[in-house]
């Protein structure tokens, strides 16, 4: 028996094809591709391909999620009854997609043959962005949109949410955020996600897991608190006061450090560009507050390099493309459905459960009786 290290830190635990993180070259790509690039070039159905398929089109045919985002009645049911309720965007989610699972009879996945499951990973991928906007119109008091499969997937996404066809700036803003968010080496959800599936569970429950554990505040981030921290601030010339009085309180600065990347988090650099591409008096605040942050950690903690990590600038560009802020984080539930479904079909082709053991560490057992 091995004993792995805390938190499972530095081990590999699984092979995968879909993608790797650098951190110390601030680098990450998605089968080979460089991700940051794939997400300036690349629309979002082209790096769903990448991941379900295993190449960009043209080389392979491209993914068209349009059909696939409606729900049948009785699940439009489910999400409305959730969506009125005290639960959050989170909770209509995972509701909507069990209740799709359910209401398609969609069998565990050792029993579905490789079509059935790659239409699975698709079909409940696709309903993401109708079930979180569906829940943020009504849970606010507004008519749901229905989605529209002549629409990209971020442009319905955007529409469905604000109610209005989106202007392609924004558009193209929101679909930078999610191609780059699609998948990031083997983080807790991805994890999570691999671990219920390599069980030959059903597509839903392996999501439904992996959203769970998304939705934890140690995983999921809260960019809605960059945005706040940004507007608390207000004056780049309070920057560095404000945050040393948080650090001396042992507080966290929201957008700031990495697990990983030491240099740059190659997102937060995408993310800067693009939000200096929409431009505006935010833009400007966001990015004096940024280097004075980012000055105040390097005295506090010389030698010890904390970068400016994705929640910083997908706060700004998220709110510039009009995403209410409640959906900020729902949001990477939509790009990253589909690295999870992409891992999770890998993950059954394996066809080996992951069963580790534990070390028990309580009272030696008394005499069996
Ligand atoms: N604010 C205050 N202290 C920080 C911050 C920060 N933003 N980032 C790092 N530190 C501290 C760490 O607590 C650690 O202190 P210690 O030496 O006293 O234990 C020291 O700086 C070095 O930390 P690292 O090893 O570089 O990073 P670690 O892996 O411990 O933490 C984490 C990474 C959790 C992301 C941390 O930077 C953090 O809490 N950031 C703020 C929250 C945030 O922005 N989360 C989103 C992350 S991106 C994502 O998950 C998609």
């Amino acid at each position: 028996m091995l004993e792995a290290p805390s938190g499972l830190k530095g081990l590999i635990v699984a092979r995968t094809q879909l993608g790797a993180v650098r951190g110390r070259q601030g680098y990450f790509h998605y089968r080979g591709h460089d991700a940051a690039r794939l997400a300036r070039a690349r629309n979002l159905e082209e790096v769903w391909t990448l991941q379900i398929d295993g190449a960009l089109p043209p080389e392979v045919e491209v993914l068209a999620p349009g059909p696939m985002r409606a729900l049948p009645p009785s699940v439009l049911e489910v999400v409305d009854i959730v969506s009125q309720g005290p639960g959050g965007p989170l909770d209509t989610l995972r509701s909507g997609l069990l209740a799709l699972a359910a209401a398609e009879d969609r069998g565990p996945l050792l029993d579905r043959d490789p079509d059935q499951r790659r239409h699975d990973a698709i079909r409940l991928a696709a309903v993401v962005p109708t079930i979180l906007a569906r829940h943020h119109r009504l849970s606010t008091g507004m008519d749901p949109r229905e989605p529209d499969p002549n629409l990209s997937h971020a442009a319905d996404y955007l529409r469905m949410l604000v109610g209005d066809v989106p202007d392609d700036a924004a558009v193209d803003a929101v679909q930078r955020y999610l191609v780059a968010t699609v998948d990031h080496g083997f983080n807790a959800s991805t994890f999570t996600a691999r671990v219920v599936a390599s069980t030959g569970a059903d597509m839903a429950g392996s999501m439904v897991a992996a959203i769970s554990a998304l939705s934890g505040p140690l995983h999921g981030g809260a960019p809605s608190r960059a945005l706040t921290m940004i507007e608390e601030i207000g004056d780049p010339a309070a920057a560095r006061d404000w945050v040393r009085l948080r650090l001396e309180k042992g507080q966290k600065i929201m957008g700031f450090g990495h697990a990983v990347y030491r240099t740059t988090d190659p997102r937060a650099v995408l993310l800067r560009e693009t939000a200096q591409e929409l431009g505006g008096d935010l833009v400007e605040l966001a990015s004096g507050i940024e280097s004075e942050i980012l000055a105040a950690l390097a005295e506090w903690r010389p030698g010890r390099r904390i970068v400016t990590n994705v929640e910083y600038w997908a706060a700004v560009v998220l709110e510039l493309a009009g995403v209410p802020r409640a959906m900020f984080t729902p949001t990477f539930d939509v790009s990253r459905a589909i690295g999870w479904t992409a891992h999770i079909l890998e993950e059954v082709s394996v066809g080996r459960i992951i069963r580790p053991s534990a070390r028990y560490v309580g009272p030696e057992p008394g005499p069996s009786t």
